[in-house]
């Protein structure tokens, strides 16, 4: 079976600096996947190879077995939804308004939608809106929600696209631990079946929620694997966790 994502000796050079020297990634469909690694290990580079934004030198990289190499985001983004490390919701839209957004823009690259594209904007609109819990903020401007609520609007923007994957980069960041907690369980209810690929610093948060964890260090993935194997692996304790499991 074709693999939701497949990363094929990807590398990224800025100038002089080798930022990802072959980097190898499966996300099966339907898996949920963590990236961990050092600050500046080249995580959010890979998402933005992947989404797009910037082409590799080398390497392929495979949505369900299209090769999407070098694509420009919007011809990837039925393949899969982003959320960026920092919060991107429209401030002066409605949080309601700013799901329609993210619903008909996906909708938009599907012409035969078109022919009942309202009713259906609204209702997955409104759906996604309960899922994420902001029900009660619907007409508010995006503004003026506190972080933690922007952060989980990002989640549903990036869900209301119904692409297969979803990539989070570190959607926790900034968060308090009881909000962290709340985010992670409402990703883990919402990605229930998608393939999913987050980026993520708190340990306990990912062994919770992945079903494999991938490693990269030094633009390298130097484990991939269940997070158990993962904890019991000793070039991960060395090189990243630092401390004995
Ligand atoms: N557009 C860019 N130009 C030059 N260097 C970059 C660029 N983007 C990222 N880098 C560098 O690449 C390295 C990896 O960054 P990044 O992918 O953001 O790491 P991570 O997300 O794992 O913390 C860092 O040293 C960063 O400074
Ligand atoms: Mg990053």
């Amino acid at each position: 079976m074709n693999a939701a994502l497949e990363c094929r000796g990807v590398a990224k050079r800025f100038g002089a600096t080798k930022v990802l020297r072959g980097v190898d990634l499966r996300i099966g469909e339907g898996e949920r996947h963590a990236l961990i690694g050092p600050n500046g290990a080249g995580k959010s580079t890979l998402f933005d190879l992947i989404s797009g934004r910037i082409r590799p030198d080398e390497g392929r990289i495979l949505a369900r077995g299209a090769d999407i190499t070098g694509r420009p985001p919007h011809r990837v983004s039925r393949a899969l939804a982003r959320s960026f490390q920092t919060t991107s919701v429209f401030g002066n839209l409605s949080v309601l308004d700013n799901l329609r957004c993210a619903v008909l823009g996906a909708r938009a690259s599907r012409l035969r939608d078109r022919w009942f594209a309202s009713r259906v904007i609204e209702d997955k609109a409104r759906a996604m809106l309960d899922a994420i819990g902001l029900h009660a903020r619907a007409d508010e401007p995006a503004a003026r929600l506190a972080y933690a609520e922007q952060r989980a609007l990002d989640l549903g923007i990036a869900l209301a696209t119904d692409a297969p994957l979803i990539l989070l980069d570190e959607p926790t960041a900034g968060m308090n631990r009881a909000e962290a907690a709340h985010a992670l369980a409402l990703i883990r209810a919402t990605t229930q079946g998608r393939a999913l690929l987050i980026i993520e610093h708190d340990m306990d948060a990912v062994f919770a929620l992945a079903d494999r964890v991938s490693v990269l260090v030094r633009g390298r993935v130097i484990a991939s694997d269940e997070p158990d194997a993962v904890r019991r692996n000793r070039d991960v304790q060395q090189a990243y966790l630092g401390v004995a499991p």
